[in-house]
């Protein structure tokens, strides 16, 4: 007998990629054959932001001339500055993203699918002054400069977040953790920005419906959930009590569970050692003394296990990073990852358009009005 078809594609290859392994066996995450463990150890966010659009690692002077690039592309045009200090301060930043992307789209168009790396890097390069614009516009009625001579985008999101330069530690942590959110083969956002490739749409449309996928709870928006979690517990104790009505009602603990890994998330290890080192340099003991119980409770009460998003929320919080931020955070790394996945779908594209099973009503008498 056949299984029932639970929906959401789970299982079905849809297409090719060079980019990425996702689980093979159940483990592991490999960008372009490099493991993320050697990634986060070795190397830069931007040395794997160009491995994901040019194919391979760059040599010393690649490298340093796609940071001269990225420097240069990080100014807001004069019109979209406009259009940020009138979003309500109440936005969602992920709503304020999905605009400035959008908007960006009108004011320098990618024209011809030639300039597909010139967008690309250009908006890599620009999403993080236009997070940071609109928020301390909004919040301190500044327009700030976001033109900063920094190397590495962490070093220059964390400055423009904070208006002084992080310590070695914040800069690096949240250079791993932009690594670890870079790439992810057929996720929800990945997936729906290649539909629209698919259609020859233009590179703006496909990350801005990449952005519309990622905001949700089920997907990025988990980071924000269980950070909001994890804030509402005194200690250990009350989380493991609360931990354990919620299962009863059958509520979903964001943070965990996967649909492709089985046994552990390869990147939540990497972001939970950072979690624990910023939490005790913060003296924030309860932070993770409460997250840990959770990880432990889920475990032995439901067999899972964290994703990358549960620790993320108590490194991100360490940081000094407003909750609310954690996934927009997310965009300003996946715009690597989801341009990769447009040049790659446009290298060799055929439509996507799956069929349905249909299970709606046979075919029927139509009803004149007297006969409803
Ligand atoms: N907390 C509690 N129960 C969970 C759960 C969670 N985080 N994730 C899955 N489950 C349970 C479901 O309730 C379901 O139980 P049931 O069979 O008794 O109804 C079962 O596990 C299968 O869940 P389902 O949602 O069908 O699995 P999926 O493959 O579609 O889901 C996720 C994958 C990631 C969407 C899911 O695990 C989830 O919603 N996690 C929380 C959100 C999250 O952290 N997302 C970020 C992913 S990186």
């Amino acid at each position: 007998m056949n299984k029932p078809n639970r929906g959401g594609l789970e299982g079905i290859v849809a297409g090719q990629t060079r980019l990425c392994t996702v689980g093979i066996d159940g483990v592991g995450l490999n960008y372009l054959g490099y493991t993320i463990e050697d990634l986060t150890e070795q190397a830069s966010f931007e040395e794997v932001a160009y491995l994901l659009f040019y194919g391979e690692l760059p040599s010393g002077s690649q490298l340093a001339e796609f940071v001269v690039r990225l420097k240069r592309y990080r100014g807001i045009p004069a019109p979209l500055k406009t259009i940020l200090e009138q979003l309500p301060a109440r936005s969602h930043p992920m709503d304020v993203l999905r605009t400035g992307c959008s908007a960006l789209g009108t004011l320098e168009p990618e024209g011809s699918f030639a300039n597909q790396v010139h967008a690309a890097e250009r908006l890599l390069a620009c999403m993080p002054s236009i997070l940071a614009y609109w928020h301390q516009y909004q919040t301190r009625g500044e327009q700030i400069d976001v033109e900063l001579d920094m190397d590495s985008m962490a070093g220059h999101f964390l400055t423009l977040l904070h208006g002084k330069p992080p310590s070695e530690t914040h800069r690096r942590a949240m250079d791993v953790s932009l690594i670890l959110y870079a790439e992810h083969e057929f996720n929800a956002s990945t997936f729906t920005a290649r539909i629209v490739a698919s259609t020859l749409s233009d590179f703006h449309s496909a990350m801005t419906a990449g952005i519309g996928a990622l905001r949700g709870p089920l997907h990025g928006g988990a980071n924000e959930a269980a950070m909001e979690l994890i804030e509402r517990f005194s200690d250990p104790d009350s989380a493991e009590t609360s931990l354990l009505a919620m299962l009863g009602r059958k509520e979903k603990i964001m943070g965990f569970g996967h649909r492709v890994y089985k046994d552990c998330d390869p990147r939540s290890d990497i972001i939970q050692r950072w979690s624990k080192k910023l939490c005790d340099e913060a003296g924030n003991q309860r932070l993770y003394a409460v997250s840990e119980r959770i990880e432990q409770v889920m475990r032995r009460e439901k067999k899972m296990f964290p994703n990358v998003d549960f620790y993320s929320a108590s490194a991100y919080h360490c940081l000094g990073i407003p909750t609310q931020m954690f996934t927009p955070l997310f965009v300003l790394s996946r715009i690597s990852g989801w341009s990769a996945h447009i040049f790659e779908q446009r290298a060799d594209n055929r439509l996507i358009r799956p069929a349905a099973e249909y299970i709606g009503p046979p075919t029927r008498n139509w009803l004149s009005m007297s006969q409803r």
